[in-house]
């Protein structure tokens, strides 16, 4: 008897996984969306929003062949390659309005893909801050800043770093979003808060990069839970 009911248990499990309850888990698994524990309207209605980000396809030394993309590292729409990054930059400026603002450096990164890991290994070891060749005209006028990054080393890329020490973001709603290969925010969300200790820093979300192109619903219940979208 005993037998049977851990079978049926068991069952129930399988099927779970596979159909409703495993979409769920996709969705969790996918992204770390989370309730804004303190009730209050998290942005308000009027707010100025800027999404900044930075994405490697735009940081690159030489442009990527579009036959030649994989899917892992670049997305390819109407004959153009996008980063992972900027496709969910794209889904939240879509629902919440604002200025988009690519985060670029001076010295671009290698095409290939080994070349620019040891390149962005160095930068870690030496906690570097590359150059930017971008700047936001007048930070000032926004209230809040979505912040998107493809985790690095487990944290934001060193040109984030750069970006977060050139502004004053104290005052302001800080929001975190990644694209990864299995680490999520990784410790992005933290880094951010020592950097900026006076922003309100809310719930982040991740989604794994391969996953970033169809992301647009998760991005949409994220920015409900939130609060920031009605
Ligand atoms: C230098 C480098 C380091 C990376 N480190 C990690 C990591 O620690 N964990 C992880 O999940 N993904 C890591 N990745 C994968 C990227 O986060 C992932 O491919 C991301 O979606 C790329 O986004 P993008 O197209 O906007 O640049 C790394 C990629 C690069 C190039």
């Amino acid at each position: 008897m005993k037998k049977k009911m851990l079978g049926v248990v068991l069952l129930v499990m399988l099927i779970c996984s596979m159909t409703a309850c495993g979409n769920d888990n996709r969705r969790r698994s996918n992204s770390s969306v989370q309730k804004n524990a303190s009730g209050e309207q998290a942005v308000k209605e009027n707010s100025k929003i800027l999404v900044a980000y930075f994405t490697r396809a735009d940081n690159m030394d030489q442009a990527p062949r579009v036959d030649a993309v994989s899917r892992a590292s670049f997305n390819v729409e109407n004959g153009e390659v996008s980063g992972n990054t900027e496709a969910v930059a794209k889904y939240i400026q879509e629902a919440v309005g604002g200025d988009l603002f690519s985060i670029k450096t001076v010295e671009p990164y290698p095409l290939n893909y080994d070349d620019n890991v040891n390149v962005a290994s160095e930068e870690q070891k030496n906690n570097a801050r590359p150059k930017l060749s971008t700047h936001v005209e007048n930070m000032d006028k926004y209230d809040v800043i979505f912040i998107g990054y493809p985790n690095w080393w487990g944290t934001l890329p060193k040109p984030v770093f750069t970006f977060l020490e050139e502004y004053n973001l104290s005052g302001k709603t800080v929001i975190p979003f990644a694209t990864h290969r299995g680490s999520g925010l990784g410790s992005g969300p933290r880094d951010i808060s020592k950097l900026s200790p006076n922003s309100k820093i809310l719930d982040g979300f991740s989604v794994r990069g391969e996953d970033a192109i169809n992301s647009k619903d998760d991005v949409n219940e994220w920015l409900k839970d939130l609060g920031v979208l009605k």
